[in-house]
C-alpha cells in the first residue's frame, strides 16, 4: 500500500507518518508539503533515511504538481491546511485558498487517478459552538464561527459531494483538540508549556472559561490509521479525547505539573467570535472501529511537557524568525492588532 500523505511536515502529519512507518512494514509513505511556516522537516528526525519514506515538495493547490506526485498511491490521506483560527481571523484569505481550493484540487486528481480511498482529516470546529451539555455527533448539522472552521465545513462539504455525485470513496474524520510532541507553539497548549519554561506570561483569552475536548495526537494517530484501513467510503467519524477541560483549569494543570506559579497566568482580549465549548459523540468510532482514546490528560500533558523541555534545538529553530515578528504583533499589543482586524 502506497500513501499519498499532505502535511506530513505538520503537527499531526508528522506524527502520523511516524506511526505508520513504526507499524506497518509494507506501507509506503509519499510526504506532499508546501513547508510553510508550520511545515517543518525537523518533526521528521529519523525518518527520511526511512526506504518506505520520500518527501515531495508542494502546493496542494498545484494541480500539475499534485498529479505527479500523487501517480501510483493506492490511498490519500489529507492533512494539509492552515490550521490555525487566530491566523484566519487576521488573514482568511490564505486559509480558504489552501483549505478549500486545494482540497478541491486533492479530490480532481485523486478522482482521476483512481485512489482506492481518501481520507479528509477535518475538525469538531465545524459543529461550533456546543451548549453546556450538548454533544455533537456525525449527523449535527455544520455551524462553524471562524474563517478557519467555515473554509473547513466547506471542504467537508465539497467531500460529500464527490461521494455522492462520483460514488467517490472518501471518508472524513473529525477530531478534537489535539496536543503532543512537535506541535508548533502558535496553539495553547505548546504556548502554554514553553512559555512557562522561560517564565514568561501566558495569554488567557477573554475568562479562560471556554471547554475543549483534549485529544492525544497519538490518539488521533491511531484513529485516522483505523479509518484508512476500515473506515466506511462515505462515512464522518468523530474522534474526541478522555477530558473536557476549561482552558483554566488546563493551564492550571500544566502549571502544577512544571512546578510554576499561577502569577504567570495574563488575561488577554479575547479572540473574536470565540467558540465557548467543542463537545463529541465518538461511538460510531468504538461500535464500528473498536476505537477509544487510551491517554488521559494528566499522563499526556506530562509526556508532552518532558518532550518540549528535552527538545530545545526543535524549539529554537521553530520560534526563529516568523514567530518572533507573530508573536510581538498578537500578543506584545494585543489590543491595538485586534482593533486593526
Ligand atoms: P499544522 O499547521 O501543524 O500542519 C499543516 C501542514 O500542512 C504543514 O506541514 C504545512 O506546511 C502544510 N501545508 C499548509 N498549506 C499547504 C499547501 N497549500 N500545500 C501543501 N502543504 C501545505 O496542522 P496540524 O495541527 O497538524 O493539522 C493537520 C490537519 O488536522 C489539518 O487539516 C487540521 O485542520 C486538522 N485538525 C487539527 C487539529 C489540531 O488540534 N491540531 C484538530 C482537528 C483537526
Ligand atoms: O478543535 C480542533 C481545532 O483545535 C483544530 O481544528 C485547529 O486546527 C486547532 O488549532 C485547534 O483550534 P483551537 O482554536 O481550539 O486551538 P488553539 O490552540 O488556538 O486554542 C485552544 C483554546 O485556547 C481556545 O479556546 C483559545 C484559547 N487560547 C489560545 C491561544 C493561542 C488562549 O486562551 N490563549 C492563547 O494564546
Amino acid at each position: 500500500m502506497k500513501i499519498f500523505v499532505t502535511g506530513g511536515a505538520g503537527f499531526i502529519g508528522s506524527n502520523f507518518i511516524r506511526h505508520v512507518l513504526s507499524l506497518k512494514k509494507d506501507y509506503q509513505i509519499v510526504n506532499y508539503d508546501k513547508l510553510t511556516y508550520a511545515g517543518n522537516l525537523a518533526n521528521l528526525d529519523g525518518v527520511a533515511e526511512h526506504t518506505k519514506y520520500s518527501f515531495v515538495k508542494g502546493d496542494i493547490c498545484d494541480l500539475q504538481a499534485v498529479e505527479k506526485a500523487m501517480k501510483g498511491c493506492h490511498a490519500v490521506v489529507h492533512f494539509a491546511a492552515e490550521s490555525h483560527v487566530d491566523r484566519s481571523i487576521y488573514e482568511p484569505g490564505p486559509v480558504i485558498e489552501t483549505n478549500m481550493t486545494g482540497t478541491a484540487v486533492m479530490l480532481q486528481v485523486a478522482r482521476k487517478l483512481q485512489v482506492e480511498k481518501f481520507v479528509h482529516i477535518s475538525t469538531d470546529e465545524v459543529y461550533g459552538d456546543m451548549r453546556p451539555g450538548q454533544f455533537a455527533d456525525e449527523e449535527s448539522q455544520l455551524q462553524p464561527s471562524s474563517p478557519y472552521s467555515a473554509s473547513k465545513a466547506g471542504s467537508d462539504l465539497l467531500v460529500r459531494s464527490y461521494v455522492r455525485t462520483y460514488g467517490f470513496p472518501a471518508v472524513i474524520t473529525r477530531s478534537s483538540n489535539n496536543y503532543g510532541p512537535y506541535q508548533f507553539p502558535e496553539k495553547f497548549l505548546p504556548l502554554v508549556i514553553t512559555n512557562a519554561m522561560d517564565n514568561k506570561a501566558l495569554p488567557i483569552y477573554g475568562d479562560g472559561k471556554q471547554q475543549r475536548d483534549w485529544l492525544h495526537v497519538e490518539d488521533n494517530c491511531r484513529g485516522v490509521l483505523a479509518v484508512l484501513e476500515r473506515g466506511r467510503e462515505g462515512q464522518v467519524y468523530n474522534l474526541g479525547g478522555i477530558d473536557i477541560e476549561e482552558n483554566l483549569s488546563v493551564v492550571k494543570h500544566v502549571l502544577r505539573l512544571m512546578g510554576k506559579p499561577e502569577s504567570l497566568l495574563s488575561y488577554v482580549k479575547d479572540r473574536p467570535g470565540h467558540d465557548r465549548r467543542y463537545a463529541l459523540r465518538c461511538e460510531k468510532m468504538e461500535k464500528e472501529l473498536g476505537w477509544t482514546p487510551s491517554i488521559p490528560l494528566e499522563q499526556g500533558l506530562l509526556q508532552t511537557i518532558d518532550w518540549y523541555k528535552n527538545n530545545s534545538a526543535w524549539l529554537a529553530g521553530v520560534r526563529g524568525g516568523d514567530y518572533r515578528s507573530y508573536y510581538a504583533k498578537y500578543y506584545e499589543n494585543r489590543d491595538h492588532s485586534l482593533q486593526a482586524i
